[in-house]
């Protein structure tokens, strides 16, 4: 990576302000449903405080719009990142003014604390300068560590970056160096294995990828639209209608380049998307008048993992089933831990549910990367250049 990270920079003894995504599931009863984020800005908040530097963190917690909601507070969040550290992390009321900058001038070297829900200002998704600056008086330094904030351009990102030195924290370093290694230089057979919802959210990353991978494996609710481009019935499945077109064209240009573009064979089939329902394994050639596609099917998982076993890199969005519903997960669990256990290759897998299903399964450590970004993630590999990354400061 060209950008100076924060062990470029003396932080030693100085007020780190390091702008973190924790935003984290929260149930309603107040607590974290999921921590990976937390967990992984630990390096960056450990090794500034090695520094002796003290560290104050910032995030956005879901989309207030500018005003405060009660549920959106951090408090659950502070009290996660407090256990995980064995530390106290004071959460403060607010991310600016008077009283924060106060409680800031208190810590001593050392200390955390977390600021109050960004997007409670609506200066925050604004870019605002003015709100960028009552940030930036918090810190002598200011530290990204927010990847999956990356694709946004905010006052707490993008603006900040005019009123203090601006490097990378060690997440962002790390999330930057695995998914550029992956459009950049590859090792092949490199395949990348798409699922979830819409063909539309994925077409800028195909097209992206169809210059890069040897192979697309496809599943997932996506899979509908491009089967029945090709003439297939789906019943009740998903299905973009208005992505069958494209979904030709993709079909089609990926032939025209000699790429493979692996559709599922077979699939399970339910009346309808619930855990008790019936199920059955069809062929994609008898698909039933009123079924319903929810994961894809046996012969596909065979058919799927062959594919896969010369891989040497592999990027996976997408979960390939109904995978919430532990019947329908197989598929995604399968394919998960055939992958976590082929040796020599390299595997990135990002985008929130896919992680999720990953962390569902407790196949983390298997694999080399697990992208905390889910947009971010997903428009690096669109190509797009993401404005807070090329905010921050360029090694000399
Ligand atoms: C994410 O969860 O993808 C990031 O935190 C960005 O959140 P946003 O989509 O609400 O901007």
């Amino acid at each position: 990576m060209n950008k100076k990270t924060v062990k470029d920079v003396d932080v030693r003894g100085k007020r780190a302000l390091v702008r973190v995504d924790y935003n984290v599931p929260i149930s309603k009863e107040g607590v974290v449903r999921d921590d990976y984020r937390i967990k992984m800005s630990l390096p960056t908040i450990q090794y500034l405080r090695d520094q002796q530097a003290k560290v104050i963190l910032t995030s956005h917690l879901g989309r207030p719009g500018g005003i405060v909601k009660q549920e959106l507070k951090m408090d659950p969040v502070a009290k996660v990142l407090s256990e995980l550290l064995g530390t106290e992390v004071k959460k403060l009321d607010d991310c600016i003014g008077d009283e924060v900058l106060q409680a800031v001038n208190e810590m001593k070297e050392g200390d955390v604390i977390l600021l109050e829900n960004l997007r409670f200002h609506k200066g925050e998704e604004d870019n605002d300068p003015e709100f960028a600056k009552a940030l930036a008086a918090l810190g002598d330094i200011y530290i990204d560590d927010a990847f999956a904030t990356a694709h946004r351009e905010a006052a707490s990102n993008v603006a900040i970056t005019e009123f203090l030195p601006s490097v990378a924290g060690l997440l962002m370093g790390k999330e930057i160096a695995a998914l550029s290694k992956l459009v950049e230089s590859p090792e092949h057979p490199f395949i990348a294995i798409l699922g979830g919802a819409k063909v539309s959210d994925k077409i800028g990353v195909i097209k992206n990828l169809m210059e890069r991978v040897d192979k697309f494996l496809i599943g997932g609710g996506m899979c509908f639209t491009f089967l029945k481009s090709q003439g297939y019935r789906i019943g009740y499945s998903l299905c973009e209608d208005s992505q069958l077109d494209i979904a030709e064209s993709i079909l089609l240009e990926a032939q025209n380049r000699g790429i493979k573009f692996v559709l599922p064979e077979d699939i399970v089939s339910v009346p309808e998307i619930k855990a008790e329902t019936s199920s059955q394994i069809v062929d994609i050639k008898d698909f039933p008048e009123k079924g319903v596609g929810v994961d894809i099917g046996l012969k596909t998982i065979d058919l799927f993992k062959k594919e896969l076993q010369n891989a040497r890199t592999i990027i996976w969005n997408g979960p390939l089933g109904v995978f919430e519903i532990e019947r329908f997960a197989k598929g995604t669990y399968e394919i998960a831990e055939f992958i976590g256990n082929l040796e020599r290759v390299t595997t990135v897998v990002g985008g929130g549910e896919t992680a999720e299903a990953f962390k569902k399964f407790n196949l983390e450590e298997k694999i080399s990367h697990i992208s905390t970004g889910g947009g971010a993630f997903l428009e690096f590999l669109e190509g797009k250049s993401l404005p807070g990354v090329e905010a921050l400061e360029d090694k000399d």
